[in-house]
């Protein structure tokens, strides 16, 4: 009688005494059996349904042991596969190990010998099976925690920010606001979940490159000269290559630091990108970046009037900004005077993508 979660073999040989003979052996070790008599009706029971441990004849019409071994490698890898071959065929046998059977039986065989050889060849597939699943999480852990380190490393740098811009009058808020602007432009433009992280990421982290600009130059009340506003204007560039290293995965997110300056008629910094070469995500932030800008202080003019801001971005369209987004901006918020907003709290940064999910799913909160 088959145990309920008994070992399934499959028996294979063109002899159908010698298939009994193992076959009985097996179920009194608890296995169910199922036989084949080739290696032809074997692969489409196996196809049918694959099976833990195959023993297996080497001499059969058809196709023979050899043949069902490659096959069986190539296409269900964790199969153990036992060959029986007769004393005169070692060599052969020897060929099957290569091959990638766990063990061989020569006829006539003892049963007892079966036996031991069955139960050493599951435990080797066991272990095969452990290492490899073993070799799979460590991978997939190993992935994952990188991904937190660079986490760890944005949220340091995103603390930097916010650090700078708070002793700083004309900055305060600035990146946390212009992250809230971006998002309600691109859930306005429904864009998928994945581009709206990466959005977000990109707008709280736009500005780090200030952190080498010189505080007289980002201070002077009066008009920059050409030096200095050259000096500024480098910004995106500086921010871009401290960041490349930790956002290797999310190039939108870099793409936005490096070009939120850029303008859709070529004009722009550093790079002169037009129109589609300036990325979605880049288009969402220069809106949203440029709106805060025109309605916060600066050293050198007053904020400027909501309504004005937003004829500014009205006059922008096509030239300096990507017209869908400057409407989706005025769409998201309908109530002019809740303009500005007033700084929000600031939100932990993740990456985007499946492996922070997975992670994200699997860490308790902290
Ligand atoms: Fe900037």
């Amino acid at each position: 009688m088959p145990q309920p979660n008994a070992v399934k073999c499959l028996v294979v040989d063109d002899e159908p005494r010698l298939r009994r003979v193992l076959v009985r052996l097996l179920e009194g070790e608890g296995f169910t059996c199922a036989e084949a008599g080739s290696g032809t009706e074997a692969l489409a029971m196996l196809q049918q349904e694959p099976v833990p441990l195959v023993i297996s004849d080497l001499r059969m019409p058809q196709m023979d042991g050899v043949g069902l071994l490659r096959e069986i490698v190539a296409r269900w890898p964790d199969t153990a596969v036992i060959v029986v071959t007769a004393v005169a065929e070692v060599e052969s046998a020897v060929a099957c190990l290569q091959l990638g059977a766990l063990d061989y039986v020569a006829k006539p065989f003892h049963l007892d010998e079966v036996r031991a050889r069955v139960m050493q060849a599951l435990d080797k597939r066991r272990l095969k099976m452990e290492l490899e699943d073993y070799r799979h999480n460590l991978e997939r852990r190993v992935q994952e925690q990188a991904h937190r380190i660079e986490e760890l490393s944005l949220e340091r740098l995103q603390a930097l920010v916010h650090f700078l811009e708070e002793k700083d009058q004309y900055l305060r808020g600035h990146s946390v606001r212009v992250a809230n602007y971006s998002l309600a432009i691109a859930r306005q433009l429904q864009l998928p979940a994945e581009r709206i992280d990466t959005i977000a990421l990109g707008a709280e982290l736009h500005d780090i490159g200030k952190i080498g600009v010189s505080e007289s130059v980002l201070h002077k009340p009066g008009k920059l000269t050409d030096a200095e506003y050259r000096h500024i204007m480098e910004h995106p560039v500086i921010g871009a290559r401290v960041l490349a290293p930790l956002m290797r995965d999310v190039p939108g997110a870099l793409a936005i630091v490096r070009s939120h300056h850029e303008r859709l008629d070529g004009k722009g910094f550093p790079d002169g990108l037009r129109s589609d070469e300036i990325p979605l995500e880049v288009r969402v932030v220069t809106v949203a970046d440029s709106f805060d800008a025109m309605t916060s202080l600066r050293p050198y003019r007053p904020a400027l009037p909501v309504p004005k801001a937003l004829q500014e971005l009205e006059a922008g369209k096509g030239a300096q900004f990507h017209a869908p987004a400057v409407d989706a901006f005025l769409a998201a918020f309908p109530d002019r005077a809740a303009l500005p907003i007033s700084t929000p709290e600031v939100r932990p940064l993740h990456l985007p993508g499946p492996a922070a999910d997975a992670l994200r799913a699997s860490s308790p909160p902290n």
